[in-house]
């Protein structure tokens, strides 16, 4: 019998070789002007096409929607025939890839915007670092959006979703999760709003839901995923309180009404232990409750990976870090080989070292 990790599955019409997910990470590499994606960015994904799906980075959705150096965006045409090379390289290699959509809200700098502040829910200064093109700075108080902004925002969401499916994507991955704009109208610690997008739970979750709905209107519901992180607390300016995890409660269940092609979650990035109204076991706690596919995600090795898909609590997971330095990381699960340490100094900075010389199993045995 195979490993879980490496059995195949069908997300609604979506065939997975297997379900290994190279998870979306930052990795800073589209240094130029438009920030369009370039013929590193090609190797790279083309490099790790054996992984039951590709999730990219994520993509920003406009210009305002930026928060660190060297991100690729979803908004211009440049970008689109950048993206185009990535999937196309993507798929002669017989792999699949979904874009990663991103506003990072109040985690944006005034540098990225010719002085003006980042927007958010409301204005709460999230006090974490930002990383502008001048080095780590201290966040700001954001600028609370106006609704007709908040109707803006979701259009260009839609329009970030076209864009990608022109571009070749097999599917989006709306990004909801680790502090980012969408998160921050979940918490009531960062929305203070007393309008429609405020106050209740329903209120607070109502742009995720106007999100889909609206791409919804330009692609396949069975071709786009969810990413949410409930119990964030003490890291990526967040913080969680009594309603956090009731409000996640809410919007997963809530999920179950559209067929999604997976709700990817994610176990708590810290220790929260000593938090009262976190969640420790996210997979645990959501499994009954969501009833899509579902990808886990954070910290897990190929043990943890095949325990918790045999446990039926998570039927895909997703993996970063491995994905760094191991290009086809599901042939060394496969083989059981040891892995291959990923460089940290190397994450972010620009160029081919660290982000396309790491060799296969074949390469590196060679
Ligand atoms: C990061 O660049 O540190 C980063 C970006 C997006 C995430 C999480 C972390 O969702």
């Amino acid at each position: 019998m195979s490993q879980p990790l490496l059995r195949p599955i069908k997300l609604n019409d979506l065939e997975l070789n297997n379900r290994v997910i190279m998870a979306p990470m930052t990795r800073s590499r589209a240094a130029n002007e438009g920030n369009v994606p370039n013929d590193l960015m090609v190797t790279y994904y083309a490099q790790r096409a054996s992984a039951g799906l590709i999730i990219s980075e994520g993509t920003q959705i406009s210009e305002q929607a930026v928060g660190y150096i060297n991100t690729p965006g979803m908004y211009s045409q440049e970008q689109v025939a950048g993206w185009k090379k990535v999937t196309a390289a993507v798929h002669a290699e017989g792999g699949k890839i979904f874009a990663q959509l991103w506003h990072v809200g109040r985690m944006s700098h005034p540098d990225f915007h010719n002085g003006e502040f980042p927007v958010a829910p409301s204005a709460i200064n999230p006090n974490d670092q930002s990383y502008t093109p001048q080095g780590f700075k201290k966040t700001v108080t954001p600028r609370a959006l106006t609704i007709p902004e908040i109707k803006q925002i979701v259009q260009d969401y839609k329009a970030a979703a076209k864009n990608a499916m022109d571009a070749g994507f097999d599917g989006v991955e709306i990004h909801s999760s680790n502090g980012y704009l969408l998160h921050q109208f979940f918490n009531a610690t960062s929305n203070i709003r007393t309008d429609e997008y405020g106050g209740s739970i329903e209120n607070r979750a109502r742009i995720l839901f106007e999100v889909i709905e609206a791409i919804q209107e330009v692609m396949p519901i069975e071709r786009v995923g969810v990413r949410l992180n409930p119990s964030l607390h003490g890291i990526f300016g967040m913080t969680m309180d009594e309603e956090t995890i009731p409000t996640f409660d809410y919007i997963i269940e809530k999920l179950n009404n559209y067929k999604l092609s997976y709700l990817h979650l994610s176990e708590p990035f810290n220790d929260v232990s000593a938090i009262p109204y976190a969640e420790q076991n996210i997979a645990k706690r959501y499994r009954p409750i969501y009833k899509g596919s579902l990808i886990i995600n954070a910290g897990f090795t190929q043990e943890r990976g095949n325990a918790v898909i045999e446990a039926g609590e998570a039927d895909m997971v997703a993996f970063g870090v491995p994905f760094i330095a191991n290009p086809d990381l599901p042939e060394r699960f496969r083989q059981n080989e040891e892995l291959q340490e990923a460089d940290k100094n190397t994450f972010y900075s620009p160029g081919a070292e660290g982000y396309i010389d790491y060799p296969s199993l074949v390469e590196a045995k060679a």
